[in-house]
């Protein structure tokens, strides 16, 4: 198929840790082209991607209108993942909904948004398990799914947090002298819906592939549902070193696990864009919806059938990255993007 026959597949969130396995799917494809809207093109993620073949870049931000116009001219799809670490709650759902009307505009015809569970939904409507970064975007999936599809096709994709944080974010263990890893967090037992980033590609490019399935749909994926207890046990079965799971209180471990004190919900932000709420009130409904298993009901069977071949595992996953434990800045941008401005600003004392 030459470059013209395929279409073209606007990536918003293309460098980032969710999105590069959808442009690697797409550009390994032989039935699309994908285009990654990146506020830097020069970056080296950018950089990156831009050697691969059938993509390419386009500048500009997720936070102008004008841009995403210009982004969406002209494209077949589009995946949208904004992110709600830069754009805090308010401007992430007001971006949302606007990402969604621009598209409509432009006459995409397949829309794909980056979902999380809408967890004060799903909750009960219970203020406990109300944080900023899932519900604007639970919220926005809930509006996109209302609407008519005759147009435009529209998929939610939701993702629950990524397996691959147990190498950087929020699932990073600490290391004891005996080699032995343990997860000090504030976790109950019940099962969390882990995605291994490795097999979202192949979701993202099944959607596109059969739009009769997967308009109007929301597919909600995980690798495995499991609880922290669990992964450590997979740690010991895969490297026969001991794991451990450690429960303690908020108290304990806000101080050990800010980004930085006080950080805002929305801490990955350089220009001081207000949000509604603060890294810690966003986290600890974060870990109370997730430690309690209220998100784990995906359907695994159906998971099976559009990806035979997935990560099946924890375990399965740790093997196949040789799983140690953690390191800062290896899996989503935000962090690299942090520790390397941290390190210019020492550089510079
Ligand atoms: N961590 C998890 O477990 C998890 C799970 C489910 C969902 N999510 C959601 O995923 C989102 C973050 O994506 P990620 O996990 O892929 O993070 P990431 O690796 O830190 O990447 C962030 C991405 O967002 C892009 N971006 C940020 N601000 C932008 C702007 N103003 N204009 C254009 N692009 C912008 C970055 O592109 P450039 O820097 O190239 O511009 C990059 O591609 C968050 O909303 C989060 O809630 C995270």
């Amino acid at each position: 198929m030459s470059s013209s026959d395929r279409k073209e597949i606007l990536v918003v969130g293309g460098t980032g840790a969710q999105g590069l396995p959808v442009v690697k799917a797409l550009s390994a494809s032989t039935t699309y082209t994908a285009r990654v809207l990146t506020r830097d093109t020069s970056s080296s993620r950018a950089k990156q991607l831009a050697t691969l073949p059938n993509v390419t870049l386009i500048q500009g931000t997720q936070e102008s209108e004008a841009d995403l116009h210009r982004a969406f001219k002209g494209v077949y799809g589009a995946w949208v993942n904004l992110d709600g670490f830069i754009l805090g709650e308010m401007k992430e759902l007001y971006f949302g909904f606007r990402a969604y009307e621009i598209a409509r505009h432009e006459g995409v015809k397949h829309y794909v948004w980056a979902n999380t569970d809408y967890a004060l939904r799903i909750g009960g409507w219970n203020e406990e398990f109300h944080w900023g970064h899932n519900d604007a975007k639970g919220r926005v999936g809930d509006f996109i799914l209302a609407q008519d599809q005759k147009t435009m096709a529209a998929t939610l994709f939701t993702t629950g947090p990524y397996m691959d944080m147990l190498l950087d974010g929020m699932f990073m263990p600490e290391e004891g002298e005996d080699g032995s890893l343990v997860w000090e967090n504030p976790a109950e037992n019940g099962k969390i819906p882990l995605i291994a980033l490795d097999d979202v590609g192949v979701y993202v490019k099944w959607i596109f592939d059969h739009p009769k399935r997967s308009t109007g749909i929301n597919l909600e994926v995980a690798t495995e549902q499991i609880s922290f207890s669990e992964i450590a046990s997979a740690f010991e079965k895969v490297t026969g070193r001991k794991g451990f799971h450690r429960r303690i209180s908020f108290d304990e471990y806000f101080p050990k696990r800010e980004p930085y004190p006080n950080a805002p919900a929305n801490w990955a932000n350089n220009d001081g864009t207000p949000t509604t709420m603060t890294w810690r009130q966003n986290f600890t409904a974060w870990w109370k919806f997730w430690g309690k298993g209220l998100g784990a009901n995906r359907d695994m069977a159906l998971l099976d059938e559009i990806h035979p071949a997935r990560i099946k595992s924890v375990e399965e996953w740790m093997r196949k990255v040789d799983y140690q434990g953690g390191k800062r800045g290896t899996v989503l941008k935000d962090v690299e993007d942090m520790v390397a401005r941290v390190q210019a600003r020492k550089g510079r004392i």
